[in-house]
């Protein structure tokens, strides 16, 4: 008998049912009992077996983006990018890479409805020969604060009041009055794209500034975007207020029953590039998540298609056990120096040990799919066969070795320790062209629902003040919100 044959699957279930450790269970409708009526016996092995199990079926849910639904595919590059960066699985037009996406809300729990007001996450893993790819990103392609300093309170603030477990509208416009950054996300998330109609039809972002790298070194700032070849579509509040009093999980379900159906989702990616040597050029600062990189001079450029055309085998799996995290990437893309980027880089994986164990990289569907060597090794629920003797490098028994080098950004960094805000905030330009661009009706929602969001009994005057002031800065909206 090869004892590492049989693996954890159901694929390898016995005809019968079994006990954990594979001894037969004879009766799985009675618990053992002295007499037919009881009482029940410790030493029911079965029974207690079966019921600290399931005590323990859940696991943590994300602190943020709890909410989600997962699907398989693949991405195809269509449009050759390798002059600028050196990544294999962009080598070329027509090389698939197989992905798989959650899509996800962010504030509220794991069983709640997907028709709120809130940012959509949009996050892929792609399993590339070189290890796996994570672009987390959202639906919008900019973020509230440009600090992660600040990410802990700001989703508390978001978050239900820890008091009455309800989100409150004078803890998020209190919270946010002290972050004009801010308002260019509110311009998205306030507007009639707050909602989307379901996963299907919304773009995606990286959000965040990464760099391509390409062979000879050359480094650009980069930003990626997804765009639905179904389009863009969305729900208005009543609407909203319908699908979900109708099913709490209307955007699980379609994109399960679109695979089903043989309707694969498709978006095709973008890019943007910025070369470093020309990043003061603007009036904006390149690496400030809080702004767009606006299409007019920083046009989009063609990457590839993503299908996704299979769901997931088993929810729990692929689902509550993914892990994405910015820190993965691959040769070839790079982090910038974007403030927010950097703080992400330690976050996930951390929560990701803590929700899911130290070795959650070894659960299949975080695991790559291209040979890995290294020697972490032990550690609590680890589950890979090793039966190397040599646990240490470098030695002269373990042919391993070094992998080749690759290219990283090549600027220098220097600079004064410090903790300040960037130069270029410009807090209100941004939003201000979007409102603007915006039609009558358009801004007359949007505005409803600032209104809607201030008129919080606990909302201060000092708070609604400040509010108005930053949306007149650009914006010459006074009489609006005065009526
Ligand atoms: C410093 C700022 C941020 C911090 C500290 C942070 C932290 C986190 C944490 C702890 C999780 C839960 C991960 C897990 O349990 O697996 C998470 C999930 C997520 N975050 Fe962030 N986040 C930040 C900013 C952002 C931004 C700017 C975006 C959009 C680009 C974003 C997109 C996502 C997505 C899509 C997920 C869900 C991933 C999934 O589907 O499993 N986050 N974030």
């Amino acid at each position: 008998m090869d004892p590492y044959k049989f693996r954890p699957s159901s694929a390898h279930n016995s005809p019968f049912f079994t006990t954990n450790s594979g001894a037969p269970v004879y009766n799985n409708n009675s618990s053992l009992t002295v007499g037919t009526r009881g009482p029940i016996l410790l030493e029911d092995y079965h029974l207690v077996e079966k019921l600290a199990n399931f005590d323990r079926e859940r696991i943590p849910e994300r602190v943020v983006h709890a909410r989600g639904a997962s699907a398989k595919g693949f991405f195809e590059v269509t449009h050759d990018i390798s002059n600028l960066t050196c990544a294999d699985f962009l080598r070329a037009p027509g090389v698939q890479t197989p992905v798989i996406v959650r899509f996800s809300t962010v504030i509220h729990e794991r069983g709640s409805p997907e028709t709120l007001r809130d940012p959509r996450g949009f996050a892929v893993k792609f399993y590339t020969r070189e290890g796996n790819w994570d672009l987390v990103g959202n639906n919008f392609p900019v973020f509230f604060i440009r600090d992660g300093m600040k990410f802990p309170d700001m989703v508390h603030a978001l978050k239900p009041n820890p008091k009455s477990h309800i989100q409150e509208n004078w803890r998020i416009m209190d919270f946010f009055s002290h972050h004009p950054e801010s308002l260019n996300m509110f311009a998205f998330l306030f507007d009639d794209i707050g909602i989307p109609l379901n996963y299907r039809h919304m773009e995606g972002s990286g959000v965040n500034t990464y760099m391509l790298v390409n062979k000879a070194g050359k480094a650009h700032y980069v930003k990626f975007h997804w765009k639905p070849t179904c389009g863009v579509k969305s729900l208005l509040e009543d609407e909203a207020i319908k699908v979900g009093g109708a099913n709490h999980s209307h955007a699980t379900q379609d994109l399960y029953d679109s695979i089903m159906a043989g309707n694969y989702p498709e978006w095709k990616l973008f890019i943007q590039t910025i070369d470093p040597d020309h990043e003061d050029r603007f009036d904006f600062d390149p690496l400030d998540v809080t702004k767009i990189w606006p299409e007019d001079i920083l046009p989009l450029q063609p990457v590839g298609r993503m299908v996704l055309n299979k769901n997931p085998d088993n929810f729990f799996a692929e689902n509550e056990q993914l892990a994405f995290c910015p820190s993965l990437i691959v040769p070839g893309i790079y982090y910038s120096d974007d403030k927010l980027l950097q703080t992400r880089i330690f976050s996930y994986s951390d929560t990701q040990r803590h929700r899911l164990g130290p070795n959650y990289l070894q659960l299949p569907v975080n695991c790559p799919k291209n040979a890995h060597h290294n020697n972490h090794h032990e550690g609590l629920m680890n589950f890979m066969h090793r039966d190397e003797e040599v646990n240490y490098f470098p030695s002269r028994f373990d042919p391993v070795r070094h992998a080749e080098t690759y290219p990283i950004p090549p600027a220098i960094c220097n600079g004064k320790r410090d903790r300040c805000i960037i130069g270029k905030e410009n807090n209100f330009k941004q939003p201000g062209e979007r409102y603007r661009s915006m039609t009558p009706d358009r801004q007359e929602r949007f505005l409803c629902r600032f209104v809607d969001a201030l008129s919080d009994p606990r909302v201060t005057h000092e708070i609604r003040s400040i509010w108005i002031s930053y949306w007149t800065q650009y914006m010459q909206i006074r009489a609006c919100f005065d009526a």
